[in-house]
């Protein structure tokens, strides 16, 4: 391909080069006749600056090729038929102005060639340029951690802006055979709707050939290939595509479309700096997807284990202890011994009633009964009653929410509230708890100290864990002095 490029370049140079001594040969005349006629009538001088005015024109309208062999020979002319001594056109003559022609040709033809590969260079540098600001904008929205769709969508406008075809677009492929659509740019089609999955791609067509091979693929002609109507229809004529490779499977693909005839050989290899950019935004997208799950596993994986404790707390140890105390009441009360030793026995039941009271505590706050029963507002309530600092609760929450986001509210305000306890000398704590938009919002505000620092414990940082691992947030603003707010929001849908 390459050498076919340079000899077609280099056949038209060559023709320039032998257009540029004929019109050599003919200045020449026609300088030659305009000295011969001018010489004793006009003026030299004025011949002269005649003569330079016509070569300048010819420069800004021909360029160097042409203009130096046509600027030398008009030099010679004047030189040899105004000026004197005269020259007649013998063989000597027409030598040298064989050598002086051919010459002022090759060094025309060099200067052409050399400014055009000038040209050439400062093109491909303003392209590299171009595509290096494309995928910088690209990779910053990896970075950013943009959901895929995002990104998906501004890598086909970039691809679509950078490469100048009529569409570009991205396609997924599924583990069932069928491939999505999942972003489209440009003015042409497409005949399938974004988002949803279909088969019976052509045969010989793109899609087809990078799932099988798994290296590039490209149609020069939707006309010559099976199957290739519906991409005729849409306005295309041909296309190339790249395809995407995570975690060693092929992903899928993005092509680039034209509806004007074969895209530039190489297309394909400049599509991959594109393609690398979006398998590194699915990598880190699945990635991100699963550590959630396992997080959200991870903490329902610890509800269940708290729960499966207090219920055998409940059913076992507490009921045990529970009859242990009822059978020492009743052994005190038939007691007939000495009155120290019944009163001893009496004592240990007290005792014992009073350990299964602080069982039934530590129960309650492993996993709070309350909220499985009743729901979040009473659970909030309940808490509230419970705080050593005062509570000003505002609930706003009809009904029930899912299970998870109701444990999660109930821990962050349990946390909130030890914490205003235990380190903030707070006089009041502020509870306000609502369902908007969707979402469950939670502020929770003490009037204490301030300067809570997640680093110096482990129960903000475990309620962030609980919140992100929901797809939430919980952030901590605590200033110095000046009290902590907690806000968190909890999204209710899934
Ligand atoms: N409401 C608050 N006011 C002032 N300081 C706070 C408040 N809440 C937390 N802090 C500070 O931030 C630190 C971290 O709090 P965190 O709840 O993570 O841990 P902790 O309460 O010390 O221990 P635990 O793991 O039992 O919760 C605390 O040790 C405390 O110094
Ligand atoms: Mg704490």
């Amino acid at each position: 391909m390459v050498s076919l490029g340079w000899v077609r370049l280099r056949g038209s140079l060559l023709l320039q080069c032998v257009g540029a001594l004929a019109a050599g040969v003919v200045a020449f005349v026609l300088a030659a006749v305009v000295c011969t006629e001018a010489r004793g009538h006009v003026h030299v001088v004025i011949v002269g600056v005649v003569l330079l005015i016509v070569v300048f024109g010819i420069v800004r309208l021909t360029g160097i090729l042409y203009a130096l062999p046509i600027g030398v020979v008009v030099i010679l002319a004047f030189d040899w038929y105004i000026l004197p001594p005269l020259r007649a056109l013998d063989a000597a003559t027409v030598l040298l102005l064989v050598l002086f022609l051919v010459m002022s040709v090759i060094i025309g033809a060099v200067t052409t060639e050399a400014g055009r590969r000038s040209v050439e260079a400062e093109k491909a540098r303003g392209d590299m340029a171009d595509t290096q600001a494309s995928l910088r904008r690209l990779a910053l929205l990896v970075a950013a951690g943009e959901p895929p769709a995002v990104v998906f969508s501004a890598v086909t406008e970039e691809v679509l802006r950078h490469f100048g075809g009529d569409t570009a677009r991205m396609i997924r492929f599924e583990r069932d055979g069928t491939a999505t659509l999942v972003a489209s740019e440009g003015t042409t089609g497409p005949h399938v709707r974004i988002g949803e999955p279909w088969q019976g791609y052509p045969p010989t067509g793109l899609t087809e050939t990078i799932l099988r091979t798994g290296q590039a693929a490209r149609v020069d002609d939707y006309a010559v290939i099976p199957g290739g109507e519906p991409y005729l229809r849409e306005g295309l004529r041909a296309a190339v595509a790249m395809p995407v490779h995570v975690d060693g499977r092929v992903w899928g693909m993005i092509a680039l479309g034209s509806g004007h005839g074969p895209l530039p050989a190489g297309a394909e290899d400049r599509l991959t700096d594109f393609t690398n950019l979006v398998a590194m935004a699915v990598a880190n997208a699945q990635s991100r997807a699963e550590v959630m799950t396992s997080r959200a596993r991870l903490v329902t994986a610890s509800d269940d284990a708290r729960r499966r404790i207090e219920r055998n707390l409940h059913d076992g140890a507490q009921q045990r202890l529970v009859s242990l105390a009822l059978g020492l009441r009743s052994a005190a009360t038939g007691f007939t011994g000495p009155d120290d030793i019944r009163a001893e026995i009496e004592q240990i039941a007290t005792e014992l009633v009073e350990v299964i009271d602080e069982l039934r505590e530590i129960s309650r706050g492993i996993h709070p009964a309350i909220l499985s029963e009743s729901g979040l507002r009473p659970a909030l309530r309940a808490l509230a009653r419970r705080s050593v600092v005062e509570v000003e609760l505002e609930a706003r929450i009809e009904g029930r929410l899912p299970e998870a986001v109701e444990v999660a509210a109930y821990y962050v305000v349990s946390e909130m509230l030890a914490n205003a306890a235990k380190h903030a000398q707070a006089t009041i704590v502020q509870v306000r708890a609502e369902v908007s938009d969707g979402q469950l919002l939670l502020v929770v505000r003490d009037d204490g100290v301030g300067g809570a620092d997640p680093a110096l414990g482990s129960g903000l940082v475990g309620l962030k864990d609980r919140l992100d691992a929901l797809g939430g947030s919980f952030a901590v603003d605590s200033p110095r002095g000046a009290g902590t707010t907690a806000t968190c929001e909890l999204p209710i849908g899934s």
